[in-house]
């Protein structure tokens, strides 16, 4: 995003006025509006109507991209077994939670990585997990290995940093190490690598980026298993939602702090 553009973000909206016979003024749809009042969709290629009787925070929050993400990063990249071990950093927030949870329908062994006791007690009260560790309380590295004495044998890391030097300091063999985001690193001027990668070596481990829009062409398909486990509430989340356009600018910034529970949502106006 250049200075003066409108910043990127995935919308919910109201049409107001349609040249696309595929639309009519009152549909509801979701696309990447951005950070404004009023957008013109000229390629619906990320549009797509939002269907009846579905709440409009969903499609941007637990039917939304960051949900996507878990589901592909973790089907496809982690591909976890039934009685393995997944350990899930950033997991009070968005993708973490819902990575989680999904690792927990698939019959692995899940334990999540958050700041501070309350989001701890949301993953292993609420959400059931076999554990969580308080990175800003507890010694990350030491509790990794106390949770999980034969290793992990899925990492997913949505913080990097110091954080996923610990997590491979812990894995079982052949483990993934899911790349999903480096939130720790993303405003740091010289960000530091892991030291001890040579870990993936020793363990045959992998670890494997990936970007969610990748799997585009299987939103639809991902969707209708979700949305099944959404309405049956067996995938549970959070949503905190800021009033008004002009709260957007804080709101990015405590996603850096951790001061969200849950996916973070603006709501410029009633849709
Ligand atoms: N690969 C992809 O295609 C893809 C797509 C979407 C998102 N992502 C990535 O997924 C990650 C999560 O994004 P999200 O939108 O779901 O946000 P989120 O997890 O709902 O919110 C971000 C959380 O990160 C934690 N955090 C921030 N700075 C931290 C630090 N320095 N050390 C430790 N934890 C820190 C905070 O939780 P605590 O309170 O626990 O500290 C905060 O609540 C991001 O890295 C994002 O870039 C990747």
């Amino acid at each position: 995003v250049e200075i003066g553009d409108v910043m990127r973000g995935m919308c919910t909206a109201r049409v107001v006025e349609s040249r696309n016979p595929g639309y009519a003024p009152g549909d509801l749809v979701t696309g990447l509006f951005g950070w404004q009042d009023f957008a013109v969709a000229e390629d619906d290629s990320f549009t797509t109507k939002v269907p009846a009787g579905t709440p409009p925070t969903w499609p941007v929050g637990v039917l939304g991209i960051t949900t996507l993400t878990a589901y592909f990063g973790l089907k496809e990249v982690a591909a976890p077994r039934a009685g393995e071990t997944v350990v899930v950093s950033g997991a009070a927030g968005a993708t973490g939670s819902i990575a989680c949870q999904l690792a927990h329908e698939w019959g692995c062994r899940v334990i999540g990585i958050a700041g501070g006791e309350a989001k701890c007690r949301w993953l292993t009260d609420e959400l059931g997990l076999e554990g969580a560790i308080d990175y800003k309380a507890e010694d990350v590295r030491a509790r990794m290995k106390e949770l999980c004495p034969g290793g992990m044998d899925v990492f997913w890391d949505n913080i990097g940093g110091k954080i996923l030097e610990a997590a491979l300091a812990n894995l079982a063999m052949h483990a993934r190490v899911v790349l999903c985001g480096a939130i720790a690193n993303y405003n740091e001027e010289r960000p530091q690598g892991p030291r001890n990668y040579m870990n993936l070596l020793v363990k045959r481990a992998r670890m494997e980026g990936f970007v969610v829009f990748d799997y585009l062409p299987r939103y639809g398909e991902a969707l209708s298993e979700l949305t099944a486990l959404v309405r049956e509430g067996r995938l549970r989340f959070r949503e905190d939602v800021r009033p008004g356009l002009e709260s957007a600018p804080e709101a990015l910034v405590d996603l850096y702090t951790g001061a969200n529970e849950g996916k973070l949502l603006v709501e410029i106006a009633a849709p």
